[in-house]
């Protein structure tokens, strides 16, 4: 059987795969344009994104904002997720049960919306989604292709909150994304 957006969003709403629908709010499903080429894949919603059930609602969406609108493109017209769709508590790294429990939604995201790439925001997502042994600090800005699909990864917004120097360097790498998209 085939899901539709709307059924994953109900198992999602419904989800007890892992302790972490114990703890959390609300669940967060990947927002954004259903027919986007760009599908972006971040690590976890934090405390902002659980109270609202949307991703990149806090500190961390407003440098991602910024980043996209420095580099022309736009959130309405991009699929924006995560990893875990429930919110670790304090923000600590997602456990291996969690993520495995978890990846079946991103695999129907991802099956429904076939993206032309991925950008991957951070170690979490990168080292899920492209290599167990990826190095944001080395790797970020490179490229591989899986089935006529780029996969990029770059720094998670917040690292740029912690060392704003890193604004240009992910802003780089967006440039490159965002002319990847037009050439396609
Ligand atoms: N950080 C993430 O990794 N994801 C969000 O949705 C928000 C902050």
């Amino acid at each position: 059987m085939e899901y539709t957006w709307n059924d994953i969003e109900q198992h999602i709403n419904e989800c007890t795969r892992c302790p972490l629908s114990g703890t959390r709010h609300l669940p967060v499903m990947g927002r954004g344009s259903h027919q986007a080429g760009l599908m972006v894949i971040a690590e976890a919603p934090s405390r902002q994104e659980d109270q609202q059930g949307i991703p990149f609602v806090g500190k961390s969406g407003e440098i991602l904002d910024r980043l996209l609108g420095d580099c022309g493109l736009n959130r309405k017209d991009i699929y924006i997720t995560n990893i875990l769709k429930c919110h670790p508590p304090g923000n600590r790294d997602p456990r291996e049960e969690e993520k495995e429990a978890c990846f079946p939604y991103l695999k129907y995201e991802t099956f429904l919306l076939k993206p032309k790439v991925i950008v991957c925001l951070g170690r979490v997502a990168a080292q899920r989604i492209i290599s167990p042994d990826f190095k944001i600090t080395r790797q970020h800005g490179t490229w591989t292709y899986r089935k006529n699909c780029g996969l990029t990864a770059t720094y998670h917004p917040s690292a740029i909150l912690r060392d704003p120097s890193k604004y240009e360097i992910v802003k780089q790498d967006f440039l490159e994304i965002a002319q990847k998209l037009a050439g396609l």
